[in-house]
């Protein structure tokens, strides 16, 4: 008796995670546009490659929209849409990006239209342009799942769940928990601020914080730097990795460690023996950085996509259809 009731239980757990993973893998794959649009990764890529000769900071924005477009509302493009009368967009919430990035995605939409009218999703594309945009600095070039269909909604409300420059390591495991990440792969993702720049006035009130000592301290010389390019009220922007900013390395567990990390959220992540534990590994590992890093971009780019019936392919990028 008890081991039928096993037997059935058994079968039920199987058929539950047969259609849980089903339903992501059958929809969401590799290759997607290789029968609909076999030009479309490489039309992406050349985009991503003209817009980074006109400015070489410019992927480092592109990565950062794939990872807001996912970790707010999942990887819909709601990023991407324009307020209207009515509603205001995620995009013009408090945490912004740079209009550079938005125009990059118009110009991939735009060619893919013409060759493949109505085919290759907004969200697919911001996920394509954030591989190649890690590819391009040197990065690891990482498998990307296609067939994320666009959103219909995008509220400005969104935004607010995005983590912030001076949470620390309990807030940011806990809110990352909540979109389905895990502290891990919060760790290896912050990876991510190896490249790109930051606005002074997202970190400033940190470097006059003259209590700060343990692992929010920060080298005082580069404290020191950072206050004369940030004095009060001005809103300057410095490269958050000036070693190496526009390569994709591991340069930036090893800022770390030598208590160069920007902002609070990064430098939290030395506060307890388990997360520098693998911070240390990151910075002396640069094959487990790119390997970990691969993992946890293609489980961010699976974050609540909308598939098969669900959502639309849009035909411009800032508007539903
Ligand atoms: C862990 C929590 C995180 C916090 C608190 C955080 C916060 C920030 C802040 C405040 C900036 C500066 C924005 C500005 O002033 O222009 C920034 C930049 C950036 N972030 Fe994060 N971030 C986090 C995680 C991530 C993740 C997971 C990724 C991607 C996988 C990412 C990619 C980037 C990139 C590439 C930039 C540079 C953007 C540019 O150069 O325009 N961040 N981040
Ligand atoms: C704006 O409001 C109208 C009427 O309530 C509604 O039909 C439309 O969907 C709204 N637009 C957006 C973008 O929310
Ligand atoms: C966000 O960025 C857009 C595009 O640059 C800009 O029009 C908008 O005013 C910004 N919103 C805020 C709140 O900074
Ligand atoms: C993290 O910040 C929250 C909110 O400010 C605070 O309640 C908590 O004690 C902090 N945790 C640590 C470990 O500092
Ligand atoms: C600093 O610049 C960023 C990006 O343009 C903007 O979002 C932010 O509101 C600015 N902050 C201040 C205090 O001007």
């Amino acid at each position: 008796m008890g081991f039928q009731i096993e037997k059935i239980w058994m079968t039920i757990m199987v058929v539950a995670i047969c259609l849980s993973n089903g339903r992501i893998e059958a929809q969401v794959k590799v290759g997607f546009y290789s029968g609909s649009c076999p030009t479309a990764e490489l039309i992406i890529q050349e985009e991503v490659e003209k817009a980074l000769t006109g400015d070489p900071g410019v992927g480092a924005d592109l990565l950062r929209m794939f990872f807001h477009d996912c970790f707010a509302s999942g990887c819909d493009a709601s990023i991407l849409l324009d307020s209207t009368a009515n509603n205001t967009a995620e995009k013009d919430a408090k945490v912004n990006l740079t209009l550079e990035g938005f125009e990059i995605i118009d110009n991939i939409k735009e060619r893919l239209e013409a060759v493949c009218k109505g085919v290759v999703s907004c969200a697919d594309i911001i996920a394509f342009a954030a591989r190649d945009s890690v590819a391009h600095y040197g990065g690891v070039h990482f498998k990307v799942a296609g067939g994320r269909r666009d959103g219909r909604v995008s509220r400005a409300a969104d935004a607010s769940i995005l983590p912030s420059a001076d949470q620390n390591l309990s807030q940011l495991t806990k809110l990352f928990i909540s979109r389905g990440l895990s502290q891990s792969d919060m760790i290896i993702l912050s990876g991510a601020h190896t490249i790109g720049i930051s606005h002074c006035d997202a970190f400033a009130g940190q470097l006059y914080d003259v209590h700060a000592d343990g692992y929010e301290a920060m080298d005082e010389k580069y404290a020191a730097h950072l206050r004369q390019r940030c004095p009060p009220g001005s809103n300057n922007t410095v490269v958050m990795n000036p070693h190496s900013q526009f390569v994709f390395d591991n340069r930036y567990y090893k800022n770390l460690l030598s208590r160069h990390g920007l902002f609070v959220s990064d430098r939290t992540l030395l506060s307890t023996h388990g997360t520098e534990t693998q911070v240390r590994r990151y910075a002396s590992n640069y094959k487990r950085f790119q390997r970990k890093f691969a993992d946890a971009m293609f489980k961010l780019g699976k974050m609540d996509v909308l598939t098969g019936a669900d959502g639309e392919i849009r035909a411009n990028c800032r508007a539903i259809n």
